[in-house]
């Protein structure tokens, strides 16, 4: 079994800022990484599937490299609207593929263990929207036909509608496109994307996609279509992928903070039920 686990939307700011005011996204990432060390067996790798920063600010970015680094398996990082593709292999240089990659986006081919993660870039500058554009497709195009190996592909900006009118308006522009480089692929396990703070499951291009509900903030689940933005307290959580052998991908959805429990099934054994 290989294990993946998926967190997002980490939104951290300089030490002792919150995050529109009300958020304390570092501590919330910070809860999610003990959460993350807890786990056992422990994930084969992390990956972050963009808005680490809440401003692409440098000090941001050393919260990152603080809160993350305290996670000893590969952390694979990818940009999110909030982030900055060139700040991030500045700043984050010393992450697994980040430093070594080239060109105006950041994106990357990575092996871990029986799975094969194709790690793409949304960002635009300047822009809350996401774009993959030609040739970033053109190398995705590429690297699928190279490899039969299962394959998560992952981007911030899903390429899907949510019904969440105010982050539709912010999705990813070349949705047509991807679908027809990822659709003839077959060994896509999965694509798994951030962005929305909701967990979502849907179909595009004959694959299972999955959006990760955020370490910090979620967004209300609000399908009225003229949502104007809204954020709250539901539970942060995170994704566990773990690839089955002779199955495939199942994911579990698991929580950042801790619940009451674990209680026994068999508390009452031995206890006769009045008749
Ligand atoms: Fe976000
Ligand atoms: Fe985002």
């Amino acid at each position: 079994m290989t294990l993946l686990a998926q967190i997002t939307d980490l939104h951290l700011r300089p030490s002792g800022l919150t995050c529109y005011r009300v958020s304390d996204t570092n501590m919330r990432a910070e809860r999610a990484v003990q959460a993350l060390l807890a786990l056992s067996p422990r994930p084969d790798a992390v990956l972050v599937s963009g808005d680490l920063t809440d401003k692409d600010d440098p000090r941001e970015y050393a919260q990152v490299r603080r809160i993350l680094g305290k996670l000893p398996m590969p952390v694979y990082v990818i940009p999110g609207n909030h982030d900055g593709s060139d700040t991030m292999r500045r700043e984050l240089a010393e992450f697994p593929c980040v430093g070594a990659s080239s060109g105006s986006k950041l994106y990357y081919t990575a092996e871990i263990g029986d799975l094969r993660l194709i790690a793409l870039d949304t960002h635009v500058p300047g822009q809350p929207h996401g774009e993959l554009g030609e040739e970033q497709l053109a190398w995705l195009s590429d690297e699928l036909s190279a490899s039969d190996k299962p394959t998560v592909v992952a981007l911030h900006h899903p390429p899907i509608p949510t019904g969440l009118g105010h982050m539709d308006r912010i999705g990813l522009k070349d949705t047509a496109a991807l679908q027809k480089v990822l659709r003839p692929h077959g060994h896509i396990e999965r694509i798994v994307c951030g962005h929305v703070h909701r967990p979502i499951t849907a179909s595009f291009a004959g694959k299972t996609l999955t959006i990760a509900p955020s370490t910090a903030h979620q967004v209300v689940l609000d399908l009225d279509g003229n949502g104007s933005g809204y954020f709250n307290f539901e539970p942060a959580a995170y994704y566990l992928h773990a690839y089955i052998d002779g199955f495939g991908l199942v994911t579990h959805t698991a929580y950042v903070e801790n619940f009451e429990g674990p209680f026994p099934f068999w508390a009452d054994e031995g206890v006769s039920w009045p008749g």
